[in-house]
């Protein structure tokens, strides 16, 4: 039996909960939050008894093997690396870490401690249709790639920035739209198409003056290890709740993939096209365990692979330092938007 403590009990708390509870020989018996109702509140609801308002104490609890950290960008370095201290295989959510020197000490803690397993939270590369595309693209099916095109819109209110304390600051969250909505779609670009080696991009807060102190909105070329370049435009003040749009070209084919459906495919030769097609074919998944829909049904199948590389003894599917390089891919971008957009090296971490 894996024994689990889950740190932190808000939003995303459930889908961790239920993910573990969807897993043979898992079982989570330890939760931590600073505010004791929303402690109460998940501990009644799934049954989970022990309870402790200090993180340290369920670091501290001989029973609990695998931790998630599921608490605000801030805290997740000081919490992972205690964790890891003690012991504890982690899970750590999205953003690895507020600043480049989270993810500094968070990879270097990985490293220190081999036999353990210590895994980032990206849940869409567990999903069939990005496996899918990625095999595609590996296996040739565009040929060269060519050029890479992101266009990431949804709507967060004042009210959405208002809600918690930690959200639209610098100091608790460490950015806006890119560090917590647009990281997934940058670790999507990354999974699909390799490392980005610099960045050039311009921020901006275009509706939410006064309310947050991050950007709402941003502008940037990407330059690809593999040779190719790229464009994301992202923003959280659109009128459309949520759209994704990936468009990219390689000698072969090209593709538009609308959130995160294939709406066209264009190709020279028509049976490479039909290929595509049916290889894609099928709309996302639907997640089976709590969450927004966007959130997809990848963390089940993320946590299922932690704790099956904690079993046999391996690497998880996205290690610290793999999670770590779509976090500073986003602080790449904020340091080159402090400096006018010159155009700046992302740190890999390998
Ligand atoms: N992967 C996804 O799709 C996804 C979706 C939503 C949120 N997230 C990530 O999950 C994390 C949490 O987000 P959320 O929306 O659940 O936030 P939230 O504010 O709803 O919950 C965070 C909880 O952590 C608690 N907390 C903070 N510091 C703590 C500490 N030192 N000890 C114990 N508890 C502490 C807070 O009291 C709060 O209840 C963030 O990193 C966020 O980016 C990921």
């Amino acid at each position: 039996m894996i024994k689990v403590g889950v740190i932190g009990c808000g939003v995303i708390a459930p889908t961790h909960i239920e993910g573990y509870r969807r897993l043979p020989g898992v079982e989570v018996v330890h939760l931590s939050d600073l505010k004791p109702e929303r402690m109460a509140e998940k501990g009644d609801k799934y049954g989970i008894g022990k309870r402790s308002q200090d993180y340290r104490e369920l670091l501290a609890d001989p029973e609990v093997q695998l931790v998630s950290v599921c608490t605000d960008h801030a805290s997740h370095a000081r919490i992972a690396v205690e964790a890891l201290d003690a012991g504890k295989h982690v899970v750590c959510e999205k953003s690895l870490g507020r600043v480049q020197e989270d993810l500094d000490v968070m990879t270097a803690a990985a490293a220190k401690h081999p036999e353990l397993v210590a895994s980032g939270i990206f849940q869409h590369r567990f999903e069939p249709h990005n496996i899918r595309m990625k095999k595609l693209i590996s296996d040739g099916a565009f040929g060269r790639i060519l050029m890479v095109d992101l266009n990431f819109r949804c709507l967060r209110t004042n009210d959405y920035y208002l809600k918690d304390e930690w959200r639209g600051t610098q100091s608790g969250e460490g950015g806006g739209i890119l560090i917590n909505q647009a990281i997934h779609h940058l670790d999507q670009l990354r999974f699909l198409f390799g490392d980005v080696t610099a960045v050039s991009a311009r921020t901006a807060n275009m509706t939410h003056q006064g309310v947050i102190e991050v950007e709402d909105t941003a502008v940037f070329i990407l330059e690809f290890e593999r040779g190719f370049c790229g464009t994301v435009c992202a923003t959280n003040s659109s009128a459309e709740s949520w759209r994704s749009s990936l468009l990219f070209d390689g000698e072969l084919a090209a593709l538009d993939y609308v959130n995160e459906s294939c709406e066209k495919v264009s190709a020279r030769e028509p049976e490479r096209a039909e290929m595509i097609r049916t290889a894609l074919a099928g709309d996302r998944e639907n997640s089976s365990v709590a969450g927004k829909s966007y959130y997809g049904s990848g963390h089940a199948a993320q946590l299922a692979d932690v704790v099956e590389a904690i079993r046999e003894k391996r690497a998880p599917g996205v290690t610290f330092a793999d999670a770590a390089n779509s976090s500073s891919l986003v602080m790449a971008v904020y340091e080159s938007a402090r400096n006018g957009g010159a155009r700046t090296p992302v740190k890999i971490y390998r």
